[in-house]
């Protein structure tokens, strides 16, 4: 499966969802997450994101996010349509410790 990682914090620009042929994206207030069970591993989201935070979950030090795209996936609404990205998603772009500060 894909995984959304921490780099989709507060940027949220939504390209994946318009690319994701069974549209297995979730949506949060400030991220999206992947359903790891409907993921077909297409891959075809991974170059779409301009913030490079949908990774491959073959990645080293990706458990964390995994669970975390499986738990939210569970709760969150399915969003299959780009919406307004926020307003300071490009000043967001490069912002370390998202997580930490701004994960909800
Ligand atoms: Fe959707 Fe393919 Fe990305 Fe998985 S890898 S989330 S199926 S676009
Ligand atoms: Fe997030 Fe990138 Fe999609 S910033 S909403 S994973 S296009």
């Amino acid at each position: 499966t894909y995984v959304v990682t921490d780099n989709c914090i507060r940027c949220k620009y939504m390209d994946c969802v318009e690319v994701c042929p069974v549209d297995c994206f979730y949506e949060g207030e400030n991220m999206l997450v992947i359903n790891p069970n409907e993921c077909i591993d297409c891959g075809v989201c991974e170059p779409e994101c301009p913030a490079e935070a949908i990774l491959p979950d073959t990645e080293n030090g990706l458990e964390k996010w995994l669970e975390l795209n499986r738990t939210y996936s569970e709760s969150w609404p399915n969003i299959t349509q780009k919406g307004d990205v926020p307003a300071d998603a490009d000043a967001m772009k490069d912002v370390q410790g998202k997580f930490e500060q701004f994960f909800s």
